[in-house]
């Protein structure tokens, strides 16, 4: 890739289903998608990795049924994920994002996913050095820097886990690979511009996109200066 192509990376929003209202999914992920959003976000929190519980398979089964087009981006945090890579692929994961830090063999997780036919994804914690991530790399579609530590919606951006997109850039480039970098966790429309500054081409937004009026404020999010490019 050279510098040029490297420029050209799309900007991709990825609506968090998570800040969605559960008893109106259909509604909800229809007025996201409609509105051009091209992911969702699905958060499956586990009550162990994190102290939150969420959702499985047979909820995301679901929403692939409504949503059939539409990338369904899975952020799992749950420990020792490689039991369940096969429930993933088959409720309709199209990108299964791991946790450096809850699984004891993330590079068997990360082929095991990429054999079953989904891309495979690596997320690390605001405290985890980006330096661990390194020998996984090669192995991702997609690198996800945590700006809040997981479990719940609706937190602040940490401002220091921007400079840890920039150093994953960096190393990207050194690298010479070509994943996408994700954030996810306190994203929006007063931040937006730092965090695609930072060099974020996935972006995930749950409070700020779901709750009143998402349509509307899913293409405030795709108009955003820097977001088209
Ligand atoms: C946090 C989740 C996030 C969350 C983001 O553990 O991984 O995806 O839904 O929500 P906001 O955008 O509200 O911080
Ligand atoms: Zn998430």
């Amino acid at each position: 890739m050279d510098g040029a192509e490297k420029q050209m990376k799309k900007r991709i929003l990825c609506p968090s289903m998570l800040a969605a209202d559960f008893a109106n999914l259909e509604r909800d992920l229809l007025a996201a998608t409609g509105a051009g959003a091209p992911y969702i976000h699905v958060d499956v929190m586990d009550g162990n990795f994190v102290p939150n519980i969420s959702f499985g398979p047979p909820v995301i089964k679901s929403v692939r049924r409504v949503i059939p087009d539409t990338v369904l981006d899975v952020h799992l945090m749950i420990l020792e994920p490689i039991r369940y890579i096969k429930d993933y692929k088959e409720c309709g994961a199209d990108i299964l994002t791991i946790h450096l830090e809850a699984a004891s063999d993330p590079e068997k997780t990360l082929r095991a996913i990429r054999e079953a036919g989904m891309k495979a994804g690596i997320s690390i914690n605001p405290d985890t050095p980006v330096e661990r991530l390194k020998p996984f790399l090669p192995l991702v579609d997609q690198a996800l820097i945590m700006s809040v530590f997981p479990g719940f919606g609706g937190q602040s951006l940490i401002p220091e886990t921007l400079d840890k997109v920039r150093e994953l850039k960096r190393i990207r480039e050194e690298m010479g690979l070509s994943f996408d970098i994700e954030i996810d966790g306190g994203v929006k429309l007063s931040n937006l511009s730092d965090v695609l500054d930072a060099g974020t081409e996935v972006i995930v937004a749950g409070s700020a996109v779901f709750g009143e009026n998402t349509a509307e404020k899913v293409k405030e999010f795709l108009e955003f200066p820097g977001m088209s490019q």
